[in-house]
């Protein structure tokens, strides 16, 4: 199959690159390098380092294959910190990248799967997070952290209104909290990935609010097969899918395992604005793609923390 990957070169992008490239796709890799890393990129892949947002960009990823039978979609702006100091940045890439790409599968009547985000739901507090859940956003003077999140539930609707009024054959995924080897560690990177860098360096672990905001952490290589399913399976348009794990820590307890893991002490630190106090997902849709993600939070962090 032939396959273009934007975002290929970041975290969760690089881990499907190698899955796709060891079962003998085709890929092309888009990707920016805003945060992604050209090491991550599997050598096997090409690599256009290139703006999505740039319709020309994806045209030559087409070129280079010869034609196009599936979009993976990934590129966007992530990380906390850039929610809140680069907003206007966040909205312009999240939205315009799924735009192009979303032309791009309709020009070539390719298969497109995006990456959306369980922060498309905003503060919802009902958990779990289900297809009939409502998104919940803070009014905007108060803070910008839903730059992110607004912007993927955008772009989920511009998903289904391309299903509904051109037919394309849209499918969204939205991986919960994923971690592995890859996962940035710095400032901008994310919690798991941070915490264990701390502890392996004796740093302070640092917990934002009263930590015990919760979280479902889910291992990345379950969330890639998540992703291989929903991209295989015939007669999902429009479906979207909750690639998470149903195991639920608070990031007081998670701090506590990672810390013991090494020798830091934990800091509380003033708590990010927006942050949902719980994520949990519901499960039931996953049922028509027969997936669950079976690695337990104690077996995902033993496997990275051998990895560092
Ligand atoms: N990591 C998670 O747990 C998680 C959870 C929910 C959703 N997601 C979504 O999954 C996708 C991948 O997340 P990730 O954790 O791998 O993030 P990441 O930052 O590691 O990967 C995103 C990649 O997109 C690239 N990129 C950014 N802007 C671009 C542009 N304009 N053109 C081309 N490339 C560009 C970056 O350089 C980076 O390599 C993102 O869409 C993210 O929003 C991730």
């Amino acid at each position: 199959m032939k396959v273009i990957v934007t975002g290929g070169a970041g975290f969760i992008g690089s881990h499907l690159v190698d899955a796709l490239i060891a079962r003998g796709d085709e890929v092309v890799v888009v990707d920016v390098l805003f945060r992604g890393l050209r090491e991550n990129i599997n050598s096997k892949a090409i690599f256009i380092e290139g703006n999505v947002c740039d319709y020309s960009v994806l045209t030559a990823a087409v070129s280079e294959l010869g034609g196009v039978d599936l979009i993976h979609h990934l590129a966007a702006i992530n990380g906390t910190k850039w929610f809140h100091e680069a907003a206007a940045e966040v909205i312009s890439v999240n939205i315009n990248a799924t735009h192009r790409v979303i032309e791009l599968a309709l020009e070539h009547d390719a298969r497109l799967v995006i990456a959306s985000s369980p922060e498309a739901y905003g503060e919802q507090k009902v958990m779990p997070l289900s297809e009939q859940s409502e998104a919940v956003f803070s009014p905007a003077h108060l803070h910008q952290r839903h730059s992110y999140g607004a912007s993927k539930y955008l772009d989920e609707v511009a998903i289904q209104h391309a299903v509904r009024s051109k037919d394309l054959d849209g499918r969204i995924v939205r991986p919960f909290n994923a971690y592995g080897p890859r996962l940035p560690s710095d400032e901008y990177g994310q919690v798991i990935a941070i915490m264990l860098a701390k502890a392996k360096s004796g740093h302070d672990i640092e917990v934002h609010g009263d930590g015990q905001q919760t979280r479902s952490f889910t291992w990345i290589h379950d969330v890639i097969e998540g992703m291989l399913l929903v991209s295989d399976q015939e007669g999902l348009a429009g479906k979207a899918f909750n690639l998470g794990r149903d195991e639920e820590i608070s990031i007081l307890d998670l701090a506590e395992r990672i810390a013991a893991l090494g020798s830091a002490k934990i800091v509380m630190q003033g708590s990010y604005h927006g942050d949902s106090t719980r994520r949990l997902p519901d499960l039931t849709g996953n049922q028509l793609i027969s997936w669950r993600a079976n690695t337990s939070l104690s077996e995902g962090l033993a496997l990275m923390n051998n990895e560092l």
